[in-house]
């Protein structure tokens, strides 16, 4: 059954990513809404879509829909969210899940009161290479995780003038308070120190105990440039290392003998390292940053189907895991 959706937000990101992949779906989008009404006017001769209005409500209650979508932003997630839900409408919402852990529990109760799904954006669950590592985790092949580093960074850019990190963490960090648990397992304790170089410039360490033993250090901040790669995850098993660099550079090192007194020396499936990344020069192009599988798992469960997609469970556990950091912090 072709999903008809209603979509408010019809900024960048939803022009950029979502919406174009979001149609390659078994989907069609019969209403969009945007305050900005050049945006709507251009997202609507983009994608093909005339019933276009600036009121999210009345986009909510527009005849015939199945679902709604959205990316607008953290106090708009929490409002048409909860209106849509309301309204017995199933809801993709980008994250974040409103601006904090009760909005998201909020959303949380709306969704389990209507008995319909919402689910969420955090594809970087879906994004090739850190898909690909969770896939061996849960092959068995890797054995225990014992433990989990990386780095997120950006760049000060939204503090020019305006020192508040709430939107690095709303609109960055909550990637990773996700992210951590679904590669490694809950987390049990977060502690955290930083350093902030200068208003608006700050570097800190997370460090994360997770229920199944392992331990992990994320390093997250705004001080590098996001004109070069910002982000790399590495997990450590016994004899074994998967790295990804970049989202899309995944390298799987196991426990390989020395070459050196080997005349026969080659590479074994089972033992060498193995190595992964996309080729960009394909057409029919590699899905690196996730976007599309994501909306392959979310679009059946807006239909009512069980699927992989993240839900507003995970979102209230990365919200308040967000806090918790914003806490140690005092940022
Ligand atoms: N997962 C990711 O990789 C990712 C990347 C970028 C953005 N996002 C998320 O997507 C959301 C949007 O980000 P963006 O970069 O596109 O921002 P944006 O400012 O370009 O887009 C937001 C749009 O919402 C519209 N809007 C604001 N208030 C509205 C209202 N009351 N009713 C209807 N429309 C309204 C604005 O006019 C704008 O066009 C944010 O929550 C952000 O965190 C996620």
């Amino acid at each position: 059954m072709t999903l008809k959706i209603g979509w408010i937000g019809c900024g960048i990101h939803a022009t950029q990513m979502l919406l174009p992949q979001l149609v390659r779906h078994d989907v069609e989008l019969v209403a969009l809404c945007d305050i900005d009404a050049k945006r709507l006017a251009s997202a609507g001769r983009q994608f093909g879509v005339s019933t276009l209005t600036t009121d999210a409500n009345e986009l909510i209650k527009t005849p015939g829909i199945d679902a709604v979508g959205m990316a607008v932003g953290p106090d708009q997630h929490l409002a048409f969210g909860k209106a849509a839900l309301e309204h017995g409408l199933p809801v993709f919402m980008e994250k974040p899940p409103s601006g904090s852990a009760a909005g998201a529990r909020e959303l949380q109760a709306a969704s389990e009161k209507s008995g319909k799904p919402l689910l969420l954006g955090f594809m970087k669950r879906y994004s090739a290479g850190n898909k690909i590592a969770a896939n061996i985790v849960r092959s068995g092949r890797f054995g225990d995780v014992l433990g989990l580093t990386g780095y997120y960074m950006t760049a000060p850019g939204y503090f020019v003038g305006n020192v508040d990190y709430t939107g690095f963490f709303l609109h960055h960090c909550v990637h990773y308070m996700d992210l951590v648990s679904f590669l490694v397992s809950p987390v049990t304790k977060l502690t955290a120190r930083k350093v902030e170089k200068e208003p608006g410039k700050v570097l800190f360490h997370i460090n994360f105990d997770f229920q199944c033993g392992a331990i992990g250090t994320i390093v997250m901040g705004t001080i590098q440039s996001r004109g070069a790669p910002v982000e790399r995850i590495e997990i450590m098993g016994d004899h074994q290392r998967i790295e990804v660099d970049n989202v899309i550079d995944i390298r799987w090192n196991r426990n390989p003998p020395f070459k050196v007194d080997d005349p026969a020396a080659t590479l074994t499936d089972a033992i060498d390292s193995l190595t992964w990344k996309p080729n960009f020069t394909a057409a029919a192009n590699e899905d690196p940053k996730g976007y599309y599988s994501l909306l392959s798992d979310v679009v059946p469960a807006l239909g009512g189907a069980t699927t992989a997609a993240p839900s507003i469970h995970d979102g209230v556990i990365a919200m308040e895991r967000l806090e918790m950091l914003r806490t140690e912090l005092a940022l």
